[in-house]
């Protein structure tokens, strides 16, 4: 991070969030505790830890659907109260998406519910469609596309609305290997374009290398933290086989390791005292 940078104010900040949840059983089971972290400007935020660690929740508080019941997150300035277009999600399935509507009236949509005129949000959304590469695929039915461009119309759905951030939960898991690494690409490629601040959520460390200019690494639950971030510092093409890719790779797997194997041991003694 060079001066000018780190003198910014940070874009997100999250201030000693906890957040418990009652469980079916009455007993109430906190998922998160004392969790602090800010996200500057530009940032492409990978998010990463073992299952059950807490990230869903992580990013079901930035986004508004879940309160945290200690602490406090803000965005620009303000706390968070509950949903806003001006975090944009994009989800891991995309049934999202409406059927009836093809590819431009479905980045339309939330423009159009938000009262913009129709000729803005035309050309926001033919814009957006090309930005992730769906030019030419604007009249089709998300029935007539394939699953990693059903995907991309998600994102040209929700940066059509121009969010501060871009949330996004394990987005590629449901799409096959090739797909994925595509996808990667692909939004590899919007991001440098639209540089917009993104907090992503994976437990792929190679995705997180692949993506992000910092990677984040929770501690397994309960009471789940931020266990340290790494900056990734690759210049130009990220490749797997390029030894800072498997030195970075090497460095967050090493952070890791030890949480899956805490992870495991809590999953098996609750499965024994169940
Ligand atoms: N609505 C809920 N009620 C009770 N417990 C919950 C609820 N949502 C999540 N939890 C618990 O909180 C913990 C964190 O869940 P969360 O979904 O955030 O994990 P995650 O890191 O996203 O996991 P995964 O990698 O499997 O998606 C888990 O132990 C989960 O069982
Ligand atoms: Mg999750």
């Amino acid at each position: 991070m060079n001066d000018m940078q780190s003198s910014l104010p940070p874009l997100l900040t999250f201030s000693d969030v906890g957040k418990s949840y009652q469980a079916l059983n009455g007993i109430a089971y906190q998922a998160i505790r004392g969790f602090n972290l800010d996200i500057t400007e530009g940032d492409f935020f990978c998010l990463l830890g073992p299952t059950g660690c807490g990230k869903t929740t992580i990013l079901s508080m930035l986004a508004g659907f879940e309160m945290p019941t200690s602490g406090s997150i803000r965005l620009a300035g303000e706390t968070i109260q509950g949903t806003s277009a001006d975090r944009g999600v994009v989800f891991q399935s995309h049934d999202s998406l409406y059927p009836w509507l093809t590819a431009l009236e479905n980045v339309e949509f939330g423009l159009r519910m938000r009262g913009v005129d129709k000729a803005t949000r035309r050309e926001r959304a033919i814009q957006q469609l090309r930005i992730v590469g769906l030019a030419g695929q604007e009249k089709k039915h998300p029935q007539e596309l394939s699953g990693g461009m059903k995907q991309r119309i998600q994102i040209a759905r929700v940066l059509a609305n121009r969010p501060k951030i871009l949330l996004m939960d394990e987005p590629f898991a449901a799409l096959d290997a090739q797909t994925r690494n595509l996808m990667q690409q692909e939004l590899r490629r919007i991001w440098l374009e639209d540089r917009v601040s993104v907090l992503f959520i994976t437990h792929d460390i190679d995705e997180a290398v692949t993506l992000g200019t910092h990677i984040g690494v929770m501690q397994a639950g309960p009471a789940s933290n931020l266990k340290g971030i790494v900056r990734v510092e690759i210049d130009g093409e990220r490749e797997r086989t390029q030894s800072s890719f498997i030195e970075h790779y090497r460095q967050v797997h090493a952070m890791i390791r030890d949480e899956v194997d805490k992870s495991r041991r809590h999953e098996l003694s609750q499965s024994a005292g169940a």
